[in-house]
């Protein structure tokens, strides 16, 4: 009887049903990324590390597959790459949605909550009703286990129905909090102090600049080694537009934000239609570069991706640096380190002439890949989840020096009709030398790309037939160059 009634607790808590549903075999399913285990994700949350364990919390729906009932998932890792789930942290209550925010260790206690000794972990987050987005706030004295909801919430309220989606850092220089959040009506970031994350106080205002398309949301303010000379740290500063990314790299005095990054352009960290809502750790070891995780969906389609019990799963983590090309800083990523161990076999391993197609029997569509090549002077590059007719396409314009994504040939796309178009996707890319290295990233519905050495990424969403397993190297009019070729099966994390 004691047994049943455990069994029952356990179907109650959602935990058993995780086990008990979720094979993580599911067609589409990440095997390298993160993804919950069922229902809703969208945001990553309160990216901190804090004793060898990496947190993710993340937007979630326990309810159902689809947005709704804002509540944070919570997993860790030890690695960036293995996860393991935990229980919901922070849930909804009373009418009030747990939006997207933050999460830091209070070392010094700042705050006076930890009693003896005790370190308290805290999230600010936004609460939401339908009237009125305010910061609230939430902390834990067990590794973020459990969270108690402060009393006197909110602790940052303007009155508006949109202002959201905090992010805090300890600014060292002058000894207190900084907190970016968005009016994302007005396309700015307002900075506010504290020197106890209870009361904040506004130090300053960045906005409207670069992409102002649509509603901003979940910025960030960040130190970046910059390549090659890692004790030069440039202050990036992040966005979300609608549907994609921005950057601004410059400096930050403790007050406010000096954009370096020229003006009227717009520059991403990613160039892909699935790259959202990304935000970098906090409380890294210090030997470690910024790691950004985002969102691989897309606000167009999201809630209409084929995938069950599960709805979208994060990019890989990306580590981040600048370097600057004449009058303007780029920002290189590329996935964290612990990726690299996840490489399996290697099926394919050569030089070769590509004049027209050459194709690899992968029979998969878990790999990575890695092309080193002089592109044609047509289009060249590489297709994945190539199978009677369809394919996804990974290439290079020589003509209109156009690096691009594209996914119209893929099969099922009509679950929405902003994700059949458009299919393409591309961006301005000169090459040095007419020389190209492609980094591709293919985990089963989700394909990310790594040009130069992190100079462009692009992140996109497929959905690919049973049978369209194949990787092929194309060009559309002369020889591409292939120097070297690598394709590799991808391990699974989640066995
Ligand atoms: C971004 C966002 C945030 C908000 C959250 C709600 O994707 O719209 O602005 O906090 O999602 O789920």
């Amino acid at each position: 009887m004691k047994n049943y009634f455990i069994l029952f607790c356990l179907l109650c808590t959602g935990s058993f049903i995780h086990a008990q549903t979720a094979t993580y075999k599911e067609k589409y399913r990440p095997q390298f990324h993160f993804s919950p285990a069922i229902n809703w994700t969208n945001d990553p949350n309160g990216l901190v590390y804090y004793n060898g364990e990496y947190h993710i919390f993340y937007q979630h729906n326990p309810f159902e597959n689809k947005w709704g009932h804002m509540t944070w998932g919570h997993a860790i890792s030890t690695d960036l790459v293995h996860w393991h789930h935990l229980p919901l942290a922070i849930k909804e209550e009373n009418g009030i949605m747990i939006f997207s925010g933050t999460c830091i260790v209070d070392k010094n206690n700042t705050i006076g909550f930890g009693k003896n000794g005790a370190i308290p972990m805290v999230a600010i987050y936004t609460g939401h009703t339908n009237t009125n987005q305010s910061q609230h706030l939430a902390y834990s004295f067990d590794k973020g286990r459990t969270w108690k909801k402060y009393a006197q919430n909110p602790i940052l309220d303007l009155h508006k129905k949109d202002f959201r989606d905090p992010k805090v850092f300890w600014y060292a220089p002058k000894q207190y909090w900084v907190m970016a959040v968005v009016l994302p009506l007005d396309h700015k970031v307002q900075f506010y102090k504290s020197s106890n994350l209870l009361q904040w106080a506004l130090l300053s205002e960045f906005g409207p600049a670069g992409d102002i398309s649509g509603i901003w949301e979940c910025p960030d303010l960040f130190q970046v080694p910059v390549a090659g000379n890692a004790s030069i740290k440039k202050w990036v500063l992040t966005n979300s537009i609608s549907t994609a990314m921005q950057y601004f790299v410059g400096e930050f005095d403790g007050i406010s934000f000096h954009n370096e990054s020229p003006a009227g352009g717009v520059f991403r960290p990613d160039y892909g239609p699935d790259f959202y809502a990304g935000i970098t750790y906090n409380q890294l070891p210090a030997s470690q570069k910024p790691v950004m995780i985002a969102w691989a969906n897309n606000w167009g389609y999201a809630n209409d991706i084929p995938t069950t019990p599960w709805k979208s799963a994060m990019t890989l983590p990306r580590e981040m640096t600048v370097r600057k090309d004449a009058d303007k800083w780029i920002l290189l990523n590329k996935p964290a380190e612990g990726i690299e161990k996840l490489k399996g076999e290697l099926l394919a391993d050569e030089s070769v002439l590509v004049s027209d197609k050459k194709t690899y029997d992968t029979t998969g569509t878990q790999l990575e890949i890695e092309a080193d090549m002089q592109p044609s002077t047509g289009s060249s590059g590489v297709q994945l989840a190539v199978g009677n007719g369809h394919y996804a396409e990974v290439g290079y314009d020589l003509a209109a020096q156009k690096l691009y994504i594209d996914r119209s040939h893929t099969a099922n796309q009509s679950f929405n009709k902003n994700f059949e178009a458009p299919g393409r996707f591309e961006i301005p890319f000169v090459l040095k030398d007419n020389h190209l290295v492609l980094h591709i990233y293919f985990d089963n519905s989700l394909i990310e790309v790594f040009a130069n050495n992190g100079e462009a990424a692009m992140t996109m969403q497929v959905f690919p037939a049973d049978n369209d397993n194949s990787v092929a190297l194309f060009s559309t009019s002369g020889a591409a160059t292939f120097n070297s070729i690598k394709i590799w099966k991808m391990k699974s994390t989640w066995e």
